[in-house]
């Protein structure tokens, strides 16, 4: 099969995104639309200038912009804009399904409340599913680089909205935040049945990976392409079938690896780890999650099984019910390749 042949097949397929950050979906005429609403001063002109400053060298460097871009949402509109923007997008690439991180720390450190966000975010969901059965579930993600306090504090105020909150995260700046550092939050979610993922990995040792693990209890790791430098991890990873989120895009614009050549993917998938391929913060990297197969295509050697291997990995590492994914998994299963 040629990789047209392979891209043609991944962009028809039904598919499941399991880390992207709504925040990091933002493009930027959304971005300048709202600043000039509510009158926000960003240091760009206009949309070009938006997006001559993705350039990055690192996580931190991605992080600053992200942040300020996220300044200009700030009433329940622009979170529906946003979360229906993103949702259209699954419908054209067909993701079937989408687990979707959003920061609250992000807004209320702004004064912009849950019921703010929560009510624009159900209001997109709820549309999509009504209009083409889009199923989505949300992820409440902490910022490492603020305290466990912090987190413990936006735990609480989640509490009315936890019926539409399906699992808790870990994300922002890696190196100097390990997961230790937020053991008695994710205890205390655990203990109110939400499920746990965490950012480890990405820029971090693997230590970060072992700490997210062990520590965290988490169900699945967010990138983890750093695992490969310890064996040990990897074979644990390996008979535990822990998911990896893997971000192709993001790895290569963040400087994880310098070129896509380089990504570390397919070896891990070669090895046996439950991988799964993801888009993370579309905007920003230059693509959705389509993109992100279609990059993995064109610059590894990668053959038809590993591609359905990632499509049929994505549904078992989902949070779906085991009747929702053997309902995928057979069609997946029927579609030729
Ligand atoms: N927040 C948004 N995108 C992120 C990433 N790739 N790593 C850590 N935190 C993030
Ligand atoms: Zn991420």
């Amino acid at each position: 099969m040629t990789k047209q042949q392979l891209k043609q097949w991944i962009s028809k397929v039904p598919k499941v995104e399991l880390h992207l950050h709504i925040e990091g979906s933002l493009e930027p005429e959304l971005m300048m639309t709202l600043a000039k609403k509510h009158q926000v001063e960003l240091p760009y002109a206009n949309i070009q200038q938006v997006k001559d400053a993705y350039n990055f060298d690192n996580l931190q460097s991605f992080l600053d912009l992200y942040y300020l871009g996220a300044s200009v949402l700030k009433d329940e509109d622009d979170f529906y804009q946003l979360m229906w923007n993103y949702l259209l997008k699954c419908k054209a690439d067909n993701v079937v399904h989408a687990e979707i991180m959003f920061d609250p720390q992000t807004h209320t450190e702004r004064g912009v409340g849950f019921n703010v966000f929560m009510a624009g975010f159900k209001r997109a969901i709820n549309q999509a599913k009504q209009e083409w059965g889009q199923s989505c579930l949300l992820i409440m993600s902490f910022l490492r680089h603020l305290s466990e306090q912090s987190a413990i504090e936006t735990l609480q105020a989640s509490k009315p909205y936890l019926d539409d909150i399906c699992a808790v995260g870990l994300d922002s700046g890696e190196l100097g935040n390990p997961p230790e550092k937020f053991t008695e939050v994710f205890k205390m979610c655990k203990a109110l049945g939400l499920n746990r993922v965490a950012h480890a990995g990405e820029e971090g040792p693997p230590s970060y990976i072992w700490g997210a693990i062990q520590t965290l209890d988490v169900q699945r790791i967010d990138h983890g392409v750093r695992s490969a430098e310890d064996p040990k991890l990897i074979e644990y990873l390996k008979q535990s079938q822990l998911p990896l989120t893997v971000c192709p895009l993001s790895n290569t614009k963040l400087k994880v690896f310098e070129h896509m050549e380089q990504h570390n993917v397919l070896e891990l998938l070669k090895l046996g780890l439950m991988i799964t391929i993801n888009a993370d913060d579309p905007s920003y990297f230059g693509g959705y999650l389509n993109d992100n197969y279609f990059a993995i295509i064109d610059y590894l050697a990668i053959e038809e099984n590993q591609l359905k291997q990632l499509v049929t990995n994505s549904f078992n590492a989902s949070f779906l019910t085991l009747e929702q994914k053997t309902k995928w998994l057979k069609l997946i299963d029927q579609s030729c390749l």
